[in-house]
């Protein structure tokens, strides 16, 4: 099966948000940074942390637990949007750690809206959430936080840094390529995630060029890898990077950027993933490997001593919810390789 939830609207954000006819009070989430202004609206305004965890959710709720919200619009990175997500389902006697894992949540009634400011965690069509609890990166997924809004705004993501542009845009990457490997076959999640890698490599340049057409295409990946993981899953490379991202604190898109070459070279043989170098007309390797090269992309090295990798393995290879899914059937041993490959 194949689906889409939420209604994806593409234009400036105050026109759009207005078009909306949003009524009622909303709760505002958006980064630490970024200050919007919607004349109509009656918005109580909460501004979120990266990497949220389960405690920082609480407080956060503290904040608004008496206030009776119509609907939450949020406006920003992949944490802002996920932290909006649960609280958009949270009540008085939400425990919030009872939330994590899939479907146990039991229902929405706020309008959700998600705009995303960075171009990968997708998160604005998912459902998905990731929580950090007990120094791990742990996933809610349920229906109940699909949002039923997405408006993509290319101004939103204009100026980001060049590390966040490139390192969010392989994590809009990854969904689409881990997706496309999953071992569960989905002819319209292949064709999806076929035209986000096409996006990804046609804009990828015109995006650390901080062009809006970059970020254009970025964001078209980013949706596009967020619909192909939540109809199917990520596996291998987000399994270690949620490792990695807890215990070491690396930054989501630069936890997956990582290892997704190694990833590449596990599937060089594969039929489909040899297939799809043709159909997007590109050394996908390659071509990667140029990627990193021009603009210095960092290596496990960097966070990671040689020691570590069997932990990180062991680690990896207990996401029996990730891995299963992958294609191919992939042992401790080849997990420790990939490691050592991204040192
Ligand atoms: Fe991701």
């Amino acid at each position: 099966m194949f689906s889409v939830k939420t209604k994806i609207i593409f234009g400036t954000t105050e026109e759009e948000i207005s078009n909306l006819n949003l009524k009622g009070n909303g709760l505002l989430c958006t980064g630490r940074h970024h200050d919007f202004k919607f004349a109509d609206l009656n918005l109580y305004h909460l501004k979120i942390s990266p990497e949220p965890g389960v405690d920082d959710i609480y407080k956060y709720f503290d904040k608004i637990r008496d206030i009776n919200f119509d609907y939450v619009l949020a406006i920003g990175g992949g944490s802002v949007l996920d932290t909006a997500k649960i609280l958009s389902v949270m009540t008085n006697d939400t425990k919030v750690e009872n939330l994590l894992g899939t479907d146990k949540i039991k229902g929405r009634t706020k309008t959700l809206i998600a705009v995303p400011t960075t171009h990968g965690s997708g998160s604005e069509v998912t459902k998905y959430a990731v929580l950090k609890f007990q120094n791990l990166k742990q996933t809610v997924v349920s229906d109940f936080i699909v949002p039923d809004y997405a408006l993509i705004d290319e101004n939103l993501a204009m100026n980001l840094p060049k590390d966040l542009t490139l390192y969010t845009s392989i994590d809009a990457f990854c969904h689409n390529i881990e997706a496309y490997l999953s071992k569960i076959p989905e002819p319209l999640t292949d064709l999806n995630c076929e035209n986000g890698m096409k996006f990804f490599f046609d804009g990828i340049d015109e995006a650390m060029e901080n062009k809006i057409s970059g970020r254009r295409k970025m964001l078209i990946c980013s949706v596009l890898g967020g619909i192909a993981i939540t109809n199917l899953r990520t596996n291998l490379i987000h399994a270690l990077s949620h490792v990695i991202g807890a215990e070491k604190n690396v930054s989501h898109g630069l936890a997956n950027a990582l290892f997704l070459r190694g990833y590449l070279k596990f599937y060089k043989d594969d039929e489909k993933f040899k297939n799809l170098g043709k159909i997007l007309n590109v050394d996908i390797i390659k071509r990667i490997g140029e990627i990193y090269e021009k603009y210095n992309a960092k290596r496990l090295g960097d966070f990671v001593a040689q020691s570590e990798i069997r932990h990180i393995a062991e680690s990896t290879y207990e996401n029996k919810r990730l891995l299963s899914v992958m294609k191919r059937e992939i042992s401790k041993e080849d997990i420790e390789k990939i490691i050592e490959e991204a040192m």
